[in-house]
């Protein structure tokens, strides 16, 4: 089964109520394009407010807590965004995993407590560009990605289903140049034969593979053409309904992926 591509906004720290009507209008749109699965992760604060209207897209968190509940003051667990209306969550995201000094192992326990909480993960994975110029970024994905999983017999059996994977070079995250077609081609190829390996190949074909990093309308296409490649993880152009739905409308183009 080739599933849709699934193009998913990542607000970040960006959002007020006064954002509202850009979901609302992501959300219009995202009506007109039933071939692709359109989704947006705003802060916490907005995830209700957003569920709450939408009729088509889906509404995730940007992290959750690898607890249900307890004494951490500040912190939301996957039960809760869940009943504010999250039904995915984006763990292991480079600037989570740099500014909040979040481990491998910290990422699996958190996708472990997202899965228990019913939510749909989306895995990210990213080298920097010192690993990349010192060429060991495929080894560095490999081993990133497979210590931030839980391990097999800790997966739902829907995981086809409940696991998406983001690749997010960090250095093409918000710097306007994403990585080129064959960068992608690689990492992608390399994610895909570690998914078969980890998940079986019925189910590690199936998860799909998003790339991330400085994805606009105006290259959106190109990426999309790229083997391997199941969707976008979009920050900056996923703020306005104009840029993030151009990058939905390359997506509902003839898809390899
Ligand atoms: P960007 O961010 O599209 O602004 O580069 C992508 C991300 O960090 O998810």
């Amino acid at each position: 089964m080739t599933r849709r591509p699934y193009i998913v906004g990542n607000w970040k720290m960006h959002g007020t109520r006064a954002m509202l009507s850009e979901a609302r209008a992501i959300d219009r749109a995202a009506q007109r394009h039933m071939k692709v699965e359109v989704a947006i992760a705003p802060p916490y604060t907005l995830i209700h407010p957003i569920h709450r209207e939408a009729e088509q897209i889906a509404v995730g968190a940007q992290d959750c807590h690898h607890e249900d509940g307890g004494a951490h003051t500040g912190d939301i667990s996957g039960a809760m965004v869940a009943d504010a209306g999250a039904s995915f969550v984006i763990l292991g995201h480079s600037e989570r995993r740099t500014g909040h000094g979040e481990s491998d192992a910290l990422v699996r326990a958190k996708a472990g407590a997202a899965f228990a909480a019913g939510l749909r993960v989306i895995l990210c994975c990213g080298e920097s560009a010192a690993t990349r110029e010192s060429g060991k970024a495929v080894a560095f994905i490999k081993r990133q990605l497979k210590a931030s999983l839980p391990a097999a017999d800790q997966l739902p059996a829907d995981i086809a289903d409940r696991l998406t994977i983001a690749y997010e070079p960090i250095w093409a995250i918000g710097t306007g140049t994403p990585a080129t077609a064959d960068d992608i081609a690689e990492m992608h190829g390399v994610i895909r034969a570690l998914l078969i390996d980890l998940l079986g190949a019925e189910q590690g074909a199936e998860v799909r593979i998003l790339y991330g990093g400085s994805v606009k309308p105006d290259n959106a296409a190109a990426i999309f053409a790229v083997s391997e490649v199941g969707g976008a993880l979009v920050g900056g152009a996923s703020l306005t309904a104009d840029s993030f739905m151009g990058i939905a409308l390359a997506a509902s183009e003839p898809f390899d992926g």
